[in-house]
């Protein structure tokens, strides 16, 4: 029995007792509940919490745990908040699907997140455990970020930059918690509220959240199997007076997309036209299967393009760092704005982060990272190719995580994705994916989440929802 089963089940046990007990009753000790249930005291431990959680219990610091007496709460009246928030965002949901942890059991193909076995643990947890002991659990780091870590994203980018380009500086590169919470800090800080903003669509769902956050104007730009048509994005800088555009170059979410390097240039070119900047998210950077695009900032030589660089899906969800790299005064606005956001990330994290990245196992681990995610690609196309002939994956993803698949025109998506779970499968709404209205039915199914071995049965899962 696992052991949140166990302390699950001595906190029912002791709520029996609870029941039966006055107001006020003092718990037997943790030694004697350790003897009582036959469980750790680790395992007691939990279980209190769970009862303190509860509301049913409280612990008195050197005198013991006692039991609380049952609150018959008041009905409560919220009303007074009606009129207090005034009307509410309509297009911001609550939760998005890709943030949806499902139970165990079912068969997860919508998380934007690697499984646990796609980390690097080892080199994660040393790394933690070293930052752990250093100077910078007492500290506060420099606003902008570690000096040593943002030197590291400038090199990464400067050692792929093309030869006529400066070198990327540390002074260049901001250091964020993460990077959703950088899209929201660049689209305020260079779009501004009203504004237009350009956008690919489909696009990253967090992207369209963001913008709507920071209250730009949403205009979308097709885009396709090789990224955005220059003649559409020459059109929509043109005609709305657009001063930025979100592009993901490489393994775009949700698609996978890689622009070709002539679509690049084309579209920087468009940007130096428009007098335009290009706000370039490279998420997907650490997950090259079987190429590794060079990112257009790499190229920018005036300052047009903003790039997002993140560690979070890559090194580990729980150590969430990113870098936001710009020249030029558009650098000083956005640093500005995350000290009005965030002042500072942990140094901790930011230290074991460098840790991380600085190890020679990085680099293998990428490379077997590549590795497995090209097989759990090739696993999951087959499944469908095999089991669901009506999903189409019309390009295979060169990198990413993601699956897009194509549904038969007149699918009904919502009531697919509830048949799915119901029947145990967890699959993301495409329309999550567009700025506006969606022109076709579409699924992301992500590749990288636990139970690779379980693809086909969630093909025929798919399959036979679609079929009814
Ligand atoms: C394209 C893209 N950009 C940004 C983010 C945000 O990542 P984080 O805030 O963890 O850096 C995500 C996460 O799913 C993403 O897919």
């Amino acid at each position: 029995m696992s052991n949140d089963s166990s302390s699950g089940r001595v906190a029912a046990e002791l709520e029996r007792w609870i029941d039966a007990a006055n107001p006020g009753s003092k718990l037997p000790s943790t030694r004697a509940l350790v003897a009582r249930h036959g469980v750790s005291p680790v395992t007691v431990q939990q279980a209190l919490r769970i009862l303190v959680g509860r509301g049913r219990i409280e612990t008195v610091p050197g005198v013991g745990t006692f039991t609380l007496a049952v609150r018959t709460a008041r009905v409560t009246d919220f009303e007074w908040q009606t009129a207090a928030l005034g009307a509410a965002h309509p297009l911001l949901p609550d939760a998005p699907l890709a943030l949806q942890s499902p139970p165990e059991s079912s068969i997860a193909l919508h998380s934007g997140y690697p499984d646990r076995s796609l980390l690097p643990e080892r080199l994660v947890r040393a790394a933690i455990g070293r930052a752990a002991r250093s100077e910078t659990v007492l500290s506060r780091p420099p606003s902008a970020g570690l000096p040593a870590l943002r030197s590291w994203f400038a090199t990464e980018l400067t050692t792929v930059g093309a030869a006529d380009v400066a070198a990327v500086t540390a002074r260049d590169v901001v250091i964020t918690p993460g990077s959703q919470g950088a899209l929201v800090t660049v689209f305020r800080a260079l779009v501004g509220a009203g504004r237009p903003l350009l956008i690919e669509s489909p696009t990253y769902w967090g992207a369209i959240l963001a913008a709507r956050q920071a209250g730009v104007d949403l205009i979308p730009v097709p885009s396709s199997a090789s990224g955005p048509d220059p003649v559409d994005v020459d059109r929509a800088f043109t005609e709305t007076g657009a001063r930025a555009f979100y592009i993901q170059t490489g393994f775009a979410s949700p698609t996978g997309t890689v622009w070709p390097a002539d679509r690049k240039q084309r579209i920087l070119d468009l940007a130096r036209t428009h007098r335009a900047f290009l706000i370039e998210d490279d998420a997907a950077h650490d997950f090259a299967i079987d190429e590794t695009p060079i990112p257009l900032a790499a190229q920018d030589r005036d300052g047009h393009v903003v790039y997002l660089r993140s560690l979070t899906k890559s090194v580990a969800p729980g150590m969430r760092v990113a870098a936001i790299i710009a020249r030029g005064p558009a650098r000083d606005r956005l640093f500005a704005d995350t000290q009005a956001e965030e002042m500072y990330v942990s140094g901790v994290l930011q230290e074991a982060a460098l840790d991380v990245v600085t190890q020679p196992a990085w680099r293998t681990h990428l490379r077997r990272l590549a590795e497995q995610l090209g097989d759990r690609r090739d696993l999951l196309i087959d499944a469908l190719t095999n089991h669901a002939p009506q999903v189409r994956v019309e390009t295979p993803p060169r990198g990413g995580l993601n699956l897009w698949a194509r549904l038969p025109d007149r699918t009904d998506l919502p009531d697919l994705i509830s048949r799915c779970s119901r029947a145990g499968l967890i699959v993301g709404s495409g329309d999550e994916w567009f700025p506006a209205e969606a022109p076709g039915r579409h699924l992301r199914l992500n590749y990288a989440g636990p139970s690779p071995e379980r693809y086909p049965e969630a093909a025929r899962i798919l399959a036979e929802c679609l079929a009814r």
